[in-house]
C-alpha cells in the first residue's frame, strides 16, 4: 500500500465498486453483496457515500442515507494495512459537515455488540448507546447496539476536511 502524498475525501461513484468490495470482504465477517454496495455509489440526493483516497488508490468508505432529520451511517470501513491512521474520523466528520449543510441534527447508526473496535471509535467520536437490537443480525441473531450522536458535536470546528468536504 502506498504510504506517500495526501489523502483526500471525495464522493464515492460506480468506479469504486471493486475497491470497496474488497476493502468490505476484508472487514467484514458478513459482507454486503457487490449489487447493495454498488446501490450506494449511485448518485441519490438522500444518499451520501464519501470515500477516502491516496494517490488514486481507495482507502476508505462511509455510506449513510438521510432518513428525516438524521443521517443514518450504513457501513463505514477502513484498508486494514491503513486503521488507526485517522481516516475512519476523517470520513465521519466530513460526512457530519455534509450533514449540517442539509440541517441534519443526528447520526445514529447500529453496531454489532461484539465490535469493539468499532464501539472504542465511536465512543471517542462522542456516540452514546441510545438502545439495543435483539438479534438483529442475520446471519448470527447477534445484538446491535443503537449509537447516537448530534451532529453539531462531529462538526467540530478546525476540522482540516471542511473546506473540501463535498457539497
Ligand atoms: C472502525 C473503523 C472504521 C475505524 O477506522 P480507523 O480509521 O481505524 O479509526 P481512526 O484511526 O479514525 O481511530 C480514531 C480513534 O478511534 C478509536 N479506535 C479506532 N480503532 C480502535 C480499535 N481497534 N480499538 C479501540 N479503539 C479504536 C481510538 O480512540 C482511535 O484513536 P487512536 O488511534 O489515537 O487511539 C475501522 O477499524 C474498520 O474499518 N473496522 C472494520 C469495519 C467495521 O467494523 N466498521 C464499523 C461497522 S459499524
Amino acid at each position: 500500500m502506498k504510504d506517500s502524498g495526501p489523502v483526500v475525501l471525495r464522493p464515492g461513484h460506480a468506479g469504486d465498486l471493486a475497491r470497496v468490495c474488497a476493502i468490505e470482504q476484508a472487514s467484514f465477517n458478513d459482507p454486503w453483496l457487490p449489487v447493495l454496495l454498488q446501490a450506494e455509489l449511485q448518485p441519490d440526493p438522500l444518499r451520501l457515500c464519501l470515500v477516502a483516497e491516496r494517490e488514486g488508490t481507495l482507502l476508505a468508505y462511509l455510506m449513510s442515507w438521510h432518513m428525516g432529520e438524521r443521517l443514518h451511517l450504513l457501513n463505514i470501513a477502513v484498508e486494514v494495512s491503513v486503521r488507526r491512521t485517522g481516516l475512519g474520523t476523517r470520513l465521519l466528520r466530513a460526512a457530519a459537515v455534509a450533514a449540517a449543510r442539509n440541517r441534519l441534527v443526528e447520526m445514529t447508526l447500529e453496531v454489532r455488540r461484539s465490535n469493539a473496535a468499532a464501539r472504542g471509535f465511536y465512543r471517542q467520536l462522542g456516540f452514546v448507546e441510545t438502545g439495543l437490537r435483539t438479534g438483529y443480525y442475520p446471519n448470527n441473531e447477534e445484538d446491535a447496539v443503537l449509537l447516537s450522536c448530534p451532529v453539531a458535536g462531529l462538526h467540530a470546528a478546525g476540522n482540516p476536511d471542511i473546506r473540501r468536504a463535498p457539497e
